[in-house]
């Protein structure tokens, strides 16, 4: 764990965007057995949104997401220097942060993709802020989109219900230190247990007859939700008290709890385990399912779009999920 104290990055805007059409519980109910009194009870989603139709992929939500960070400061791209996609659903596996820096027009960012699940918006703003704190960049589009309806066998019950697509965007510009928002992050992985949340590379079962070289294709999601839950609810908790612990504030201090949108249950049993009022919970689950990197920066655009958040509130993120991965960030939210 690091403090971050070298030079500040405060957060300007944030967009987000979501596909048109969506599928509720009781039309999953005619996909694969099932019903909205178990996914409600079990999970807290209602409804979720799906990118249907010919050529759309998660460039288009993340472009989506983007445009309208850039708008509410009417900031030109052009002034955009990196641009990070937190994504594990790209439109191509050399990546597709670039086709998003051509299309939103930042001719002068270099742009990548980070793969973290889940946890992938945290990781991009942990990853992004080392760049501005050092000084190297100015201004850091963070993106988190996912499509993952593209890679769910849409007849496991056990997943298909769990997942919708979106994408969240975030503008974070170098500052002071007074005016630095981004006060600590804590960070973690443990890949002994990579099987519990995977999209596996299955290789063909006949190699090339000369190259003795095997080929192949990735699979389905595929989740252990029991020891997923388990992780989640053991080790999220964890976390945050390591990150609010080195910055010598206190549980009362925190103002929002904003966890990756899994299941509402685990967002009540993470806020119970800290002992933080549930009325402190941040959750949009119910409307969008699990959006994977896009959840954190979804749940936090439409919190602000409703004024929820107040200048100088603490809030405390949380990311968790494949890898394992998870990790947090605390934020005070600064009304510019
Ligand atoms: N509808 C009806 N019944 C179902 C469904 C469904 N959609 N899915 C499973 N069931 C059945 C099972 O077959 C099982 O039946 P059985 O008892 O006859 O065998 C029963 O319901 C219980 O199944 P469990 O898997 O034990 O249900 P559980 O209470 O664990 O809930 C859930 C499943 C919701 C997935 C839960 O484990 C969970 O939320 N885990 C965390 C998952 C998560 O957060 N994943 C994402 C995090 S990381 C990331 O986002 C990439």
């Amino acid at each position: 764990m690091k403090s971050l104290t070298m030079q500040g990055a405060k957060i300007l805007a944030t967009g987000s965007a979501v596909p048109d059409s969506s599928l509720s519980n009781s039309q999953m109910s005619e996909i694969v057995q099932t019903s909205d009194e178990w996914i409600v009870t079990r999970t807290g989603i209602k409804e979720r949104r799906l990118l249907t139709g010919m050529n759309q992929s998660v460039i288009d939500l993340a472009v989506l997401a983007s445009m309208k960070a850039l708008d509410k400061i009417s900031m030109n791209p052009s002034e955009i220097n990196l641009i990070i996609l937190a994504t594990s659903t790209p439109n191509d596996l050399f990546g597709s942060a670039s086709q998003v820096q051509s299309k939103i027009g930042a001719i002068n960012a270099v742009a990548f993709d980070l793969t973290a699940a889940c946890s992938g918006f945290v990781l991009g703003i942990v990853t992004a802020c080392q760049f501005l704190q050092n000084g190297s960049y100015r201004n850091v589009l963070v993106i988190g989109a996912d499509t993952l309806s593209k890679w769910i066998d849409w007849s496991d019950r056990s997943t298909c219900i769990l997942f919708g697509d979106a994408a969240g965007a975030m503008i974070i510009q170098s500052c002071s230190k007074e005016n630095n928002s981004i006060l600590n992050f804590q960070l973690n992985t443990n890949g002994n247990y990579a099987d519990y949340l995977s999209i596996s590379y299955q290789e063909q079962v006949n190699p090339h007859p000369i190259l003795n070289l095997y080929q192949g294709a990735f699979k389905y999601v595929s989740m252990n939700g029991k020891e997923v839950y388990k992780f989640a609810v053991s080790q999220v908790p964890l976390s945050i008290l390591k990150c609010i612990d080195s910055l010598n504030i206190s549980i009362n201090d925190i103002d929002w709890l904003l966890l990756h949108q899994a299941n509402e249950r685990i967002l009540t049993a993470v806020a119970e385990k800290l002992c933080i009022n549930t009325n402190k919970i941040i959750s949009n689950l119910s409307k969008y399912g699990n959006t994977s990197a896009a959840s954190i920066p979804l749940a936090l655009d439409e919190a602000l779009q409703i004024n929820k958040i107040s200048h100088n509130d603490i809030i405390v993120i949380s990311g968790f999920g494949a890898g394992l991965t998870w990790g947090t960030v605390i934020i005070r939210w600064k009304a510019f």
